[in-house]
C-alpha cells in the first residue's frame, strides 16, 4: 500500500539545496541567508552529515548551533528539510561499537574516515539511529520552519551489502520468514545442484567470497534481504519521527544508479518521493539518461509530484572525468526534471566545501564566489522557478510504459549469463531513447501493474518474469494492449529457475513464439535481418525461434539463425504481442517501432532534433515544458502563455539555442469545446 503523498508546506516550486553551515564560521551564515534570499532559495536540507556535532558523545546532545541555524533560516523565510544524520555515524559510535561496522564480502570490517560504514543489521546502529531521529523530531517536530524530514542519505551507498555476523544472523531469520521450512528453501534455491543441500538454518552463510560462482537464487535473495534491511532502518527512523512530528518524510533515492534499492517498495514507504541525479559525463546524450531517471522517479511514486533533492550546478567530483556544465545546461537539466514531474529543484550543495573529499564538486556558490556564471545562473533559475508556482501539482500523462523491475535487473546482472553483452540498462536505454527522440512520454511500470492505461508496453529486458506477471502481461494484450518484448525475457521465475517449457514459455500465448536456443554472437560479429524488404544490422544476440502462431515480420539473413524468424507479431485477443529476438541498431529499432506505433495508434510528436517537450496536466490547464538541447533556435506551433517570458504566444513558440520555455496551454478537451 502506498502512503498518501504529502507535500511539504512551501510556496510554489521548492528551490534550494544541501546546506552545511557547520563547515563555516558563524559570520558566513548571515551572508548565506542573504544570498539565499537573493537567489530565491526557499528550502534547504540541513544536518545530513552532522551527527557528531549534535550527539557529541553517546546520549549527550548539543542542539545549540542547530537551534541557531534553524532560527536564522526561519527568520529569513527559508524552510528547512531536516536531515537525520544516520548515513554517517560519528567516530565515538564506532569506538563504542566496533562490531557495528559493515564487513565486505572478503571479510574486511570497514574503517572510519569516509562515510556510511555502519552495518544496517547491527542492533547498536539501529538503536543509535532511532535515538538521534527521536531526539531531532522531539525538538524540531513542530518547528514552523521544518516542513520536511530527510531521513539518512542515499540508502545503499556507499555500502549496502554487509557480511558481518549481525548481517548473517538477520539473513538466516529473513530466510526463515521467507521460506518457513528448509525443504522450501532447498527447492527454491535448487540446492540439489552442486550438492548444496542445507539441513540446518545455521549452516546457511551470506554469499561471501567463494571458490566459484555462487548459487544465483541465493544471491538474488541476498539482494532482496539487503534491500529489506536498509528499508527497515528507514522505517524505524520514519516511525520514530512520526511519533513527534506530522511533517512529511522522505529519503533521497538514486534512480539513475539502478542500485540495491527496489524503489517501487521504497516509494510506498515515503510521504514524498525525492531523488538525487547526477549526469554521467561520459554520456554524450546525458539528457536522455536524465529523462529516464526522472521518469522512473515519478513512476515509482505512481505519478505524484516529487523533489529533485540533489543535482549539480556544474561538475561532480567522483567520475573519471568530471565535465563542467556549460551555460544554460543547469537550467536545461532542471527543467527536464520539472517537466517530468519534479516540483522541487535542489542541489548538492549550497556553498562549495573548502575541505574534505568533495571540494572539487560544484555548488550553488562556487569557490569563485558570487561574481560567477554559476551563481548568476542559480539566481536566474530561482527567479524562473518563482514564476511557476501554478505548475505545482500538475501531472505527467504517458501513453507508453516501459517495464523496469529491479529484481529482474539484479538477477540478470548475476554471473554466468549466456553473454557478457547482455545488458539490462542498455536495452532499456535503447528503447527509451527511440521514444525520447520521437517525443513520446514514457512511464515505467512493473509487470504486475495494471497496464490498461497504456497503449503500448515495452519489456526491453524482463529476464525474470514470474508466471503470475506473465499472465498479467498476456491479459493486457488479450484486452487490446500492444506489448513489445525484447530478447532474453521471461527466461526465469522469481527463484532464477528456468521456466518449465523453456525460455519465454510463459509469454508464448501473447507472443506466439517460443525460444528453442539462445545464439549469442561473438564480439563484433554482425548479423542481419530483413524487415519490409530493408536489410537491418543486428549484433550481440540471435535466437532459434519456434513460431507457433505469430506472423514473421523480419527474418535473419546472416548469422547463426539465418533463415529463421527474428521479429514477430502476434495477434492475441484484441491486442498484439511483438517479439524482437535480437539487438538492432538505432535505425533498425526505429523501423521496428514505427510498425509497433501503428498497432498502438501512436505518432511521433514531430519535434525538431534535440528538442524535448513534455506536458504536465493541471486542473485548469496543461503546461508544456520545452527544452532546446540543440544549438539552433527552434519554433514550435503552440498557443498559450509563455510563463517565463510572461508573454502570450501568437500561435508560435520560439526557443533560442540551449534555452527553455514553459507554456500554459488549454487542455485538449477544452480546445474541442
Ligand atoms: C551524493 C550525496 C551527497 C554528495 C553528492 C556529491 O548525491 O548524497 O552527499 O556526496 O553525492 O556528488
Amino acid at each position: 500500500m502506498h502512503a498518501t503523498p504529502r507535500w511539504p508546506d512551501l510556496p510554489g516550486i521548492a528551490f534550494g539545496g544541501d546546506y552545511t553551515p557547520e563547515q563555516w564560521p558563524r559570520d558566513v551564515w548571515d551572508e548565506d541567508v542573504a544570498l539565499m534570499r537573493e537567489a530565491g532559495v526557499n528550502l534547504v536540507s540541513i544536518g545530513i552529515f552532522a551527527w557528531g556535532l549534535i550527539e557529541v558523545r553517546e546520549g549527550e546532545f548539543d542542539f545549540t548551533w542547530l537551534d541557531e541555524v534553524i532560527a536564522l533560516l526561519h527568520a529569513n523565510g527559508i524552510r528547512v528539510d531536516l536531515g537525520t544524520p544516520t548515513a554517517s555515524p560519528p567516530a565515538w559510535f564506532f569506538a563504542n561499537h566496533p562490531d557495528a561496522r559493515a564487513v565486505t564480502r572478503d571479510g574486511v570490517p570497514l574503517g572510519f574516515g569516509a562515510r556510511g560504514m555502519a552495518s544496517h543489521s547491527a542492533p547498536a546502529y539501529r538503536e543509535a539511529s532511532v535515538r538521534i531521529a527521536t531526539a531531532l523530531a522531539a525538538r524540531y517536530g513542530d518547528h514552523p520552519a521544518v516542513v520536511l524530514w530527510h531521513v539518512h542519505n542515499e540508502y545503499g551507498v556507499p555500502v549496502g551489502e554487509d557480511f558481518s555476523p549481525h548481517a548473517v544472523r538477520e539473513w538466516r531469520r529473513w530466510l526463515e520468514r521467507r521460506y518457513g521450512t528448509l525443504d522450501a528453501l532447498n527447492a527454491a534455491w535448487g540446492t540439489a545442484f552442486w550438492g548444496q543441500h542445507y539441513g540446518e538454518w545455521d549452516h546457511i552463510g551470506a554469499p561471501a567470497t567463494a571458490p566459484s560462482t555462487i548459487n544465483p537464487a541465493q544471491l538474488l535473495d541476498f539482494a532482496r534481504f539487503t534491500d529489506d534491511q536498509l528499508r527497515a532502518c528507514f522505517i524505524a527512523e520514519r516511525d520514530a519521527i512520526r511519533a513527534h512530528s506530522d511533517r512529511p518524510i522522505t529519503t533521497n533515492f538514486m534512480a539513475n544508479q539502478h542500485g540495491g534499492c527496489d524503489l517501487w517498495k521504497w516509494a510506498a514507504e515515503v510521504d514524498v518521493v525525492s531523488d538525487d541525479h547526477y549526469l554521467w559525463a561520459a554520456d554524450e546524450d546525458a539528457e536522455i539518461g536524465l529523462a529516464i531517471a526522472a521518469d522512473l522517479t515519478r513512476s515509482v511514486g505512481r505519478g505524484a509530484p516529487w523533489i529533485l533533492m540533489e543535482h549539480s550546478t556544474s561538475a561532480v567530483n567522483w567520475q573519471p572525468r568530471n565535465i563542467a556544465k556549460r551555460a544554460g545546461e543547469m537550467a536545461r537539466n532542471s527543467f527536464s526534471h520539472l517537466g517530468r514531474g519534479a516540483d522541487g529543484i535542489l542541489f548538492f550543495q549550497w556553498r562549495a566545501s573548502r575541505s574534505g573529499a568533495e571540494k572539487f564538486h560544484s555548488a550553488m556558490i562556487p569557490h569563485a564566489g558570487t561574481s560567477s556564471r554559476v551563481f548568476r545562473e542559480v539566481t536566474a533559475l530561482g527567479g524562473d522557478l518563482g514564476r511557476l508556482g501554478e505548475v505545482r501539482g500538475s501531472r505527467v500523462v504517458a501513453d507508453v510504459a516501459i517495464l523496469w523491475d529491479f529484481e529482474s535487473f539484479w538477477a540478470q546482472g548475476l554471473e554466468w549469463r549466456p553473454s557478457e553483452d547482455l545488458d539490462h540498462s542498455e536495452r532499456v536505454r535503447a528503447y527509451y531513447e527511440r521514444l525520447w527522440r520521437d517525443g513520446i512520454t514514457v512511464d515505467f511500470a512493473l509487470p504486475s501493474h495494471d497496464l490498461s492505461p497504456y497503449r503500448l508496453v515495452i519489456a526491453p529486458a524482463q529476464y525474470l518474469l514470474s508466471a503470475a506477471d506473465a499472465a498479467n502481461l498476456t491479459a493486457y494484450v488479450a484486452s487490446g494492449g500492444v506489448l513489445v518484448t525484447s530478447f532474453f525475457s521471461a527466461v526465469v521465475d522469481e527463484n532464477d529457475a528456468v521456466h518449465p517449457g523453456g525460455f519465454g514459455a510463459p509469454l508464448e500465448p501473447a507472443l506466439g513464439v517460443r525460444v528453442e536456443e539462445h545464439l549469442p554472437l561473438r564480439h563484433s560479429q554482425a548479423g542481419e535481418i530483413v524487415l519490409d524488404g530493408a536489410a537491418l544490422a543486428v549484433d550481440v544476440w540471435q535466437e532459434d525461434l519456434v513460431v507457433t502462431s505469430a506472423e514473421v515480420r523480419a527474418a535473419y539473413t546472416a548469422g547463426p539463425a539465418a533463415g529463421g524468424a527474428a521479429v514477430t507479431r502476434n495477434v492475441h485477443g484484441d491486442g498484439v504481442g511483438w517479439y524482437v529476438s535480437t539487438r538492432p541498431d538505432a535505425a533498425g529499432l526505429a523501423a521496428i517501432l514505427a510498425s509497433v506505433y501503428r498497432d498502438a495508434g501512436l505518432r511521433p510528436a514531430g519535434l525538431p532534433a534535440g528538442v524535448e517537450a513534455i506536458t504536465r496536466r493541471g486542473a485548469d490547464a496543461d503546461y508544456r515544458v520545452v527544452i532546446n538541447h540543440s544549438g539552433e533556435r527552434v519554433s514550435l506551433e503552440m498557443s498559450g502563455t509563455d510563463l517565463l517570458a510572461q508573454a502570450d504566444l501568437e500561435g508560435v513558440l520560439t526557443v533560442e539555442a540551449g534555452a527553455v520555455a514553459v507554456v500554459r496551454t488549454s487542455h485538449p478537451q477544452q480546445e474541442q469545446q
